[in-house]
């Protein structure tokens, strides 16, 4: 059985995909594992990150994205699971049979979402039961590909997609990256109630930290002590990874894609011993 792994946050650009990106290479590269990203964010930034925009268009003209995968087997029809996955992608060296496959990101996703919405809604008029069914039909999709691999990263996006929602229902952990400033706060707030399923904080605070299944990982963190105060006050709520992630730019270089692998400290450079301790944290708490 694989380990469904999702990074996920309300708010845009606080390096959820880097995150994601950073974790699928380390987890391959160090931790040995067959990794599968699944990237769910329309905006595709993890599939840019591990097959370059050559790579994505590809894909999209061969209709092998995420959006073609729930389109296509929605309806329990049975193509090759196979032609949708994109094996040894990244430029990150991974022994023997470890490495990191893709599922591509799509523009489309959202259209498809709502398509998927108008098929479920000629079986009931409820909304509510309508949303429900595709979300529960979108996560049986993605846990269907817990044979072949040891960890399914899925990378989400700031909106609340089916594909979002049932990748953070199927999550066994949900890594929530913020920036210390004020806005996080109420993000950090707003996903926590979403994933641990409450109407309010003080429901979420009920629930004792080590129990939560979402760990908050501060990003872009300058030694100042405005930013040690930001991460203080979120960790009084919120479980909270004790490392944290530079702002670097060798963090945002990251980002680019190289055609050729070469070793995860390459990669990273300046900030692998950072990535180090973000993998060595995170395997420790979840077993991986
Ligand atoms: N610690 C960091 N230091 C410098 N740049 C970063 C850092 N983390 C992320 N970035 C950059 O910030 C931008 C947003 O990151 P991204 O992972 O796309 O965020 P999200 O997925 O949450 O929208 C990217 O250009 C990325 O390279
Ligand atoms: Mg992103």
């Amino acid at each position: 059985m694989a380990y469904f792994l999702a990074v996920a946050n309300r708010k845009g650009g606080v390096g959820k995909s880097t995150t994601a990106v950073m974790l699928a290479h380390s987890l391959a590269a160090w931790g040995r594992k067959r990794v599968l990203v699944v990237d769910l964010d329309a905006q595709c930034n993890s599939s840019m990150i591990l097959i370059g925009g050559q790579g994505w268009s590809d894909a999209r003209n061969k209709r092998t994205t995420i959006a073609d995968y729930f389109f296509d087997l929605y309806d329990g029809v049975m193509p090759d699971m196979k032609d949708y996955l994109l094996p040894s992608v990244g430029d990150v060296a991974a022994p023997g049979r470890a490495g990191v496959t893709l599922i591509c990101g799509s523009l489309l996703l959202e259209d498809v979402q709502g398509e998927l919405y108008l098929k479920e809604s000629s079986q009931s008029k409820d909304p509510e039961v309508v949303s429900r069914r595709v979300q529960g039909r979108v996560k049986q999709l993605i846990k269907r590909f817990e044979t072949d691999f040891d960890v399914v990263i899925m990378d989400c996006p700031p909106g609340l997609s089916f594909a979002a929602l049932g990748g953070l229902q199927l999550a066994n952990k949900v890594v929530v990256p913020f920036r210390p400033d004020y806005v996080s706060q109420f993000a950090v707030d707003r996903i926590a109630m979403l994933i641990e399923d409450k109407g309010n904080l003080e429901a979420v605070t009920s629930v004792p930290k080590e129990q939560r299944r979402y760990v908050a990982l501060a990003n872009f963190v300058e030694p100042t002590g405005q930013d040690r105060q930001f991460i203080e006050l979120i960790a009084e709520d919120h479980p909270m990874l004790a490392t944290q992630l530079p702002l670097n730019p060798a963090i945002a270089k990251s980002f680019s894609w190289l055609p050729q692998k070469r070793s995860i400290e390459e990669k990273y450079g300046a900030v692998a011993s950072d990535v180090r301790k973000l993998y060595d944290e995170l395997a420790l708490l979840t077993g991986l």
